[in-house]
């Protein structure tokens, strides 16, 4: 995947217009934020081809080999309080199931931002922010997606996928995967800002099966049980518990019962 051949696909107007093609880094979102604090401006795109200790949520490592999938990080100088930034993620997973969905996968979404088809994971979302005070100075929006590997290490091969494997086998083109990717984040980003909250979290509930399941959910070292009641206008998980009372959960990590999409 050539720079030039991502250009000529690329149908964005200020996402990725500025793209860093790199073979290999420790982490994008980490090369992302390095260059943000040197003064990248919004929009910008790092993308690599390997990733040495890609990250996940909650301290997971992102298997990333190199020549198969698509690790990028984008920059992003947003005008709106810390507090307000979270549904963004919501809209990087919404885009990245319409990418799946563009090309035939029956991906859906699991909160907050996994990418599922059949119950695997396809994509995830990594947004990290650096604030001062009460000003978002940059949040580093980082979306893993597998496309092209059909083998994983043993710990994943039963919980992740890729577009190639749910297409039946066929390898896709990474540049047109990317360039799709790249189009419906920028459009569902500004839909976030043009909108606000309500109109992304509304989009997200059509894609997703995951309201109304019992649903186990880790919040710091705590594993509390209830049921996935509903997602707010901020984007936080509403859990019913057994007792009656409910909790509202701002980030986590969720577990589903075995074999749920
Ligand atoms: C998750 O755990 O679901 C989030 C995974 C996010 C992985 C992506 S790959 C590109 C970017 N760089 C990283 O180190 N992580 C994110």
């Amino acid at each position: 995947m050539s720079r030039h051949e991502v250009a000529q696909k690329l149908r964005t107007h200020w996402l990725g217009r500025d793209l860093h093609l790199l073979e290999q880094v420790g982490s994008t979102n980490d090369e992302a934020a390095s260059r943000a604090r040197a003064g990248a401006p919004h929009g910008t795109v790092v993308i690599a081809d390997a990733q040495s200790i890609g990250r996940g949520r909650q301290g997971h490592q992102w298997y990333s080999p190199p020549g198969h999938n698509l690790y990028l990080s984008a920059i992003l100088r947003l005008a709106m309080p810390p507090n307000a930034v979270p549904p963004l993620t919501l809209a990087a997973g919404i885009a990245t199931c319409e990418v799946a969905r563009c090309l035939g996968v029956p991906a859906s979404l699991k909160w907050p931002n996994d990418v599922l088809v059949g119950g695997r994971k396809l994509a995830g979302i990594l947004a990290e922010m650096s604030t001062r005070g009460a000003t978002t100075e940059v949040v580093i929006l980082g979306v893993g997606m597998n496309v092209n590997s059909t083998t994983f290490p043993q710990d994943l091969s039963r919980t992740a996928t890729s577009l190639r494997i749910e297409r039946g086998g066929e390898a896709m083109d990474r540049a047109d995967v990317l360039a799709l990717l790249l189009f419906e984040l920028e459009r569902w980003i500004n839909l976030f800002v043009s909108e606000g909250a309500p109109a992304i979290v509304s989009a997200w509930k059509e894609r997703t099966h995951f309201l109304g399941q019992r649903v186990s959910v880790k919040v710091e070292d705590k594993v509390v049980t209830g049921w996935a009641m509903d997602v707010d206008a901020d984007g936080a998980l509403l859990l019913g518990r057994e007792d009656g009372t409910s909790l509202r959960v701002l980030s986590g990590e969720v577990t589903l019962p075995e074999g749920e999409p």
